[in-house]
């Protein structure tokens, strides 16, 4: 599994992103993109076309979670988008998660990579327990949901990089670990709680680290983004 750092390009419209790529372009970098949401509600489907046409991999970061049937018509029309990575929430069990991968599955065997998300970073063991009426700890919930992922067939999981090791040992070392949460050691937490430095991600075993406001709202974004590379990948 060749490690990567994912730029998490969570902005409001096209214009913004083209912006923001065009500055790599112009450097002959074409970074891992993580789409989300808010730019493919906003932009469609075209956006994640427009970002492909430019040579980019793309994480299609919709989180599905709905009834299997339905994920795995939405799976497939996404592998027809011919983006590299998406994901599912773990917690649409393990139906709805073998649906995914049958609907993502393209005709030729192929299929983009398929990651989990267990427990969100903002659920809190509290939130867990009061909120979803889980009594179980929250690492034992993630361990427990990343083993139905790696049961369903899935390739890996979201995980905060604090949980990548534990991961792997529970679902085996290729099992892939796709980490947010990262800031270099002398910049911003932001509202992240359980952050980790590029460098340490890669020690612990972090396949894919996901990264956003450290590069994204840089002075200079290519050079934030070459600093990850440096740190992560080389
Ligand atoms: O700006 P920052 O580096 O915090 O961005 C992290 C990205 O990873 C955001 O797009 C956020 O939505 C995403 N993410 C996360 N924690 C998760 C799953 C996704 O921060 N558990």
């Amino acid at each position: 599994m060749g490690k990567d750092v994912i730029v998490a390009c969570d902005f409001a419209s096209k214009d913004a992103l083209v912006e923001f790529l065009d500055k790599f372009s112009n450097a002959g970098r074409k970074p891992f993109v993580k789409i989300g949401m808010e730019l493919f509600y906003a932009e469609g489907p075209e956006i994640v076309k427009a970002v492909k046409e430019r040579g980019h991999k793309i994480f299609l970061d919709l989180k599905l979670c709905d009834i299997p049937n339905t994920v795995k018509k939405s799976m497939k029309v996404l592998s027809n988008l011919d983006v590299d990575m998406t994901n599912l929430h773990a917690f649409g069990t393990k139906e709805m998660m073998k649906a995914a991968i049958e609907g993502l599955t393209r005709e030729d065997g192929t299929r983009p990579i398929l990651i989990a998300v267990t427990q969100l970073t903002s659920t809190s063991e509290e939130r867990m327990k009061n909120d979803l009426l889980i009594d179980a700890p929250l690492a034992e919930v993630v361990e427990h949901y990343a083993k139905c992922a790696a049961e369903s067939g899935l390739d890996g999981v979201v995980c905060s990089p604090h949980e990548a090791s534990r991961v792997k040992e529970v679902c085996g070392k290729n099992f892939v670990t796709v980490t947010p949460g990262i800031r270099f050691a002398d910049s911003a937490a932001d509202d992240q709680v359980r952050i980790m430095t590029p460098e340490k991600a890669k020690s612990v075993g972090s396949d894919y680290i996901v990264v956003g406001r450290p590069i994204t709202a840089a002075d200079d974004p290519v050079a934030a983004y070459e600093r990850c590379v440096r740190e992560f990948v080389d």
